[in-house]
């Protein structure tokens, strides 16, 4: 933690990555940020109409990303971890597996290309806007969630015994 801590301090834009296990953000990332506790101090102070912890050091405004995968075709898959971080800007694929696939990096065209563009507005400290937003985080239509569940059970019953 000691290079991360220096590391956190230092940076511009801080980013937090992980697939969704079992509805949660992975327990590596869960111990990481329990770690940044000493960040802050133990005084308990007034935040519009809840309560938080004064930083222990000046910080300079920093932006932080939540990038998230899931297995699961529905976006509830990342209600836990976007409720984790709820000021980061969040990044998240649900069926993040259609994307090794040729066809899937075709239907998430409009995904890949919104993160590079996020990227570079981040990077130059500009806004990201509400539409492009949405467009990072990928909601999928009913007829394509069947589709990705026929496709998966395809492979289970292909490459499973029993
Ligand atoms: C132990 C385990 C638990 C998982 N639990 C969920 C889950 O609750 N919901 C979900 O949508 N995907 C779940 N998945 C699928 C992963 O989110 C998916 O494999 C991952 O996002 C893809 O990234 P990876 O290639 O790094 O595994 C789980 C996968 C594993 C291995």
């Amino acid at each position: 933690m000691d290079w991360i801590i220096s590391e956190y301090g230092e940076a511009d834009i801080i980013t937090f990555a992980t697939p969704i296990y079992n509805g949660n953000i992975t327990h590596y990332l869960q111990k990481m940020t329990k770690r940044f506790l000493p960040t802050a101090l133990p005084w308990l102070v007034e935040d519009g109409e809840t309560t938080r912890h004064p930083s222990r050091y000046e910080r300079k405004p920093q932006k932080s990303i939540l990038i998230a995968t899931a297995g699961f075709p529905d976006h509830q898959a990342f209600n836990i971890a976007k409720a984790l971080f709820p000021l980061s800007l969040h990044i998240t694929l649900p069926a993040s597996q259609i994307i090794a696939d040729p066809d899937g990096v075709i239907y998430l065209q409009d995904f890949i290309d919104a993160v590079h563009k996020a990227a570079k507005l981040l990077v130059q400290r500009e806004a990201i806007n509400p539409s492009l937003v949405e467009k990072l985080n990928v909601q999928y239509s009913a007829e394509m969630k069947q589709m990705i569940r026929e496709q998966a059970n395809k492979y289970f019953e292909a490459n499973l015994e029993g």
